[in-house]
């Protein structure tokens, strides 16, 4: 062999070898986004139109809590701008219907907010019911002259612990109708009684969108009459500022930092505090009032969510300003900081108990305060996982939902497929200095990704002979032609 084929085969050889590594390295990103031609456009906003007009009878109802969960409930509905005197009607629940005969009902006047989109206008109303009793089942319905919803039923929280359950769900945000339905019914078949559902934010791809918020309440339609929503606002839900259907359909706590009212505020449901912060705007001026959350805190258990992670599991992503802003304040906490839920990698990671920094192990376990780091995703849109040590957990290409318990000292929690099959399990058991050991329930297995991924591992591992055996023989011929 010639000198110059040599160099031609060794050259070829690294030139395979470069494009097959750079290959591998990227990220199986999803297909791109096709470009509508004009005519195209115009049909789907007609159909848009359509579809998601708003009418005199209620639509889009969802309960939520600007105030004390034992004592007050809110509800936000939906209707066309003619509605202009819009009402809620409570009474207690009864076995039969006449709650509705002999005074029993009260009503309530709306308040009211007019919001325009791109393809229509609605008036939003919303009542907060309170001086309500605790631990009690109510009926309501929403609306007003002759157009009424049905009569839901809610329940009041108990004014003291109590053992309940409540959903989290990571990211729906694309393709909401066709590929989340199954996942918020799944979640809800799975824990009928739940007493709230946690959205750790991009609940929508595009927060201006109203199609897009039309199919998220559609997805989980009556469901949301029911059991109370805890949003949290990402990073979709902002262009560049907050999307006014934030403020316009969930009516939630005003307690935060001045100007992200609704966004960052706290509140306490049986011996749980829930906290949302807003990981999108402001991040430094939050910090100070959550310190004082975290030190004025009556209740056993500490549950935050918030859209980006601490932590994060997708490949290439790291959000070390937020970490390094919020990280101390969890861990400063007097009582600490249980279970921090997130969303916005469309991956699953979750940690074991960790603090500064550190994953705790061994004799720690025992002694130290940790917290347990989630980030779950719902939707259909999936990114390609990192390698991260601190992941006890971890799994990609499979939409979640997540369940989680808290009786006693006890705080169970489950990951399960859109399949329903259970993917995570762990368990912290609190500690009478108020610390927490964490059992892992279910078999851990690092190496299981399922879904699209085991195919992808099969062809990384055949890229990687092949780089090798490229390597040998590149070296072999260029040795040989000294
Ligand atoms: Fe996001």
């Amino acid at each position: 062999m010639t000198r110059k084929v040599r160099i031609a085969t060794v050259s070829t050889g690294v030139a395979v070898l470069v494009v097959v590594a750079v290959s591998f390295s990227q990220e199986v990103a999803p297909p791109p986004r096709r470009v509508e031609d004009p005519q195209e456009k115009a049909a789907r906003i007609e159909l848009e139109k359509q579809t998601h007009r708003p009418g005199p009878v209620p639509d889009r109802v969802i309960l939520t809590w600007k105030g004390d969960p034992a004592t007050t409930q809110a509800v936000t509905w939906r209707t066309d701008p003619t509605v202009t005197e819009a009402a809620a009607e409570i009474a207690l629940s009864e076995g039969g219907p006449r709650f509705t005969q002999g005074g029993k009902v009260r009503r309530v006047p709306a308040q009211t907010q007019l919001l325009k989109t791109a393809i229509n206008e609605a008036h939003y109303h919303s009542v907060n019911f309170d001086g309500l009793k605790p631990k009690t089942k109510y009926v309501y319905r929403v609306g007003g002259g002759k157009s009424w919803s049905e009569w839901f039923q809610f329940e009041t929280a108990s004014d003291r612990p109590e053992p309940f359950g409540f959903i989290y769900f990571g990211d729906a945000q694309n393709d909401i109708k066709a590929h989340w339905s199954r996942v918020a019914r799944g979640a809800f078949s799975d824990m009928p009684k739940a007493r709230f559902i946690v959205h750790a934010g991009d609940l929508v791809d595009s927060g201006p969108n109203d199609a897009q918020w039309g199919e998220w309440h559609t997805a989980a339609g009556w469901i949301n009459g029911m059991v109370p929503s805890v949003p949290t606002p990402g990073n979709h839900e902002y262009s560049p500022k907050l999307t006014a259907h934030w403020r316009a359909q969930f009516t939630l706590p005003e307690n935060g930092p001045p100007g992200l009212e609704e966004t960052c505020y706290y509140l306490d449901f049986q011996g749980v505090r829930i906290i949302s912060l807003n990981s999108n705007e402001r991040t430094a001026d939050q910090v100070g009032w959550l310190d004082r959350v975290l030190a004025n805190n009556p209740s056993r258990w500490t549950v935050i969510t918030f859209h980006h992670p601490i932590y994060s599991p997708a490949k290439g992503r790291d959000n070390k300003a937020l970490r390094e802003a919020w990280r101390p304040v969890f861990d400063r906490a007097p009582k600490g900081v249980d279970l921090v839920l997130q969303g916005h990698d469309h991956t699953y990671g979750r940690s074991g108990l960790m603090r500064d920094d550190n994953t705790l192990s061994g004799g720690q376990v025992f002694g130290e305060w940790g917290t347990v780091y989630a980030v779950s995703v719902s939707g259909p849109k999936l990114y390609g996982l990192g390698d991260q040590p601190w992941m006890a957990r971890r799994g990609e290409g499979v939409q979640l939902y997540q369940l989680i318990r808290v009786a006693g000292d006890r705080l169970t929690y489950e990951a399960r497929t859109a399949t329903g099959d259970q993917f995570d399990a762990f368990e912290l058991r609190k500690r009478p200095d108020g610390g927490n050991e964490i059992v892992e329930t279910k078999t851990p297995d690092l190496t299981e990704t399922p879904g699209e991924s085991n195919g992808r591992d099969y062809w990384n591992a055949a890229g990687a002979v092949l780089i090798l055996a490229l390597v040998g023989l590149g070296v072999g011929w260029a040795l040989r032609a000294r």
